[in-house]
C-alpha cells in the first residue's frame, strides 16, 4: 500500500493569502468594512460616532428597528458601566432617527 497522505497541495498558504486581500480591499469609506448608507448626514455621523465607541460600526441592515431600540438601552447600560452618561438629547435622536430609517425592513 502506498501512503496517499504525503501529497498535500499547497492549502496551508491560501488562507493566509485570502486574509490579506481582505484586510487590503476591505478599507473603502468611514470605518472598516460595509460602507453604511448616507454616512456623511448629520445622522450618520451621529452614529458612526457614537456606535463606533467601543466596537466597530455595526452595520444598520444587520438588525430591525425594534432590535436597535433594545440595542440602544442596552448599549446605555454598556455607557453605564465604563461610566459614561446614557446617551441623550440631539446625539440620541439622530441615532435613533438614523437607525429607523436603515434598519433592516425599515419602517417608514
Ligand atoms: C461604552 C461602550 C459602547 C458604546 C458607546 C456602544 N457599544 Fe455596542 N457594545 C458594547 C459592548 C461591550 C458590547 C458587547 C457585549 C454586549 O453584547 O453587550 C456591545 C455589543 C453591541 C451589539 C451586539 C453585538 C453585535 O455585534 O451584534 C450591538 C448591535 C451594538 N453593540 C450596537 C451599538 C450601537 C448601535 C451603539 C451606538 C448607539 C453602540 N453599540 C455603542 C459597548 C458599547
Amino acid at each position: 500500500m502506498r501512503s496517499a497522505s504525503r501529497r498535500q497541495p499547497g492549502t496551508a498558504a491560501a488562507p493566509v493569502i485570502l486574509a490579506g486581500l481582505l484586510v487590503a480591499g476591505g478599507c473603502q469609506g468611514p470605518g472598516a468594512g460595509t460602507p453604511i448608507p448616507e454616512a456623511e448626514s448629520a445622522e450618520g455621523a451621529a452614529f458612526r460616532n457614537q456606535c463606533s465607541r467601543c466596537h466597530a460600526l455595526p452595520h444598520p441592515e444587520r438588525h430591525t428597528y425594534d432590535q436597535w431600540r433594545h440595542y440602544l438601552e442596552l448599549m446605555d447600560q454598556r455607557r453605564e458601566e465604563r461610566g459614561m452618561k446614557a446617551l441623550t438629547g440631539t446625539d440620541r435622536e439622530r441615532v435613533v432617527t438614523y437607525l429607523r430609517k436603515h434598519a433592516k425592513n425599515g419602517e417608514d
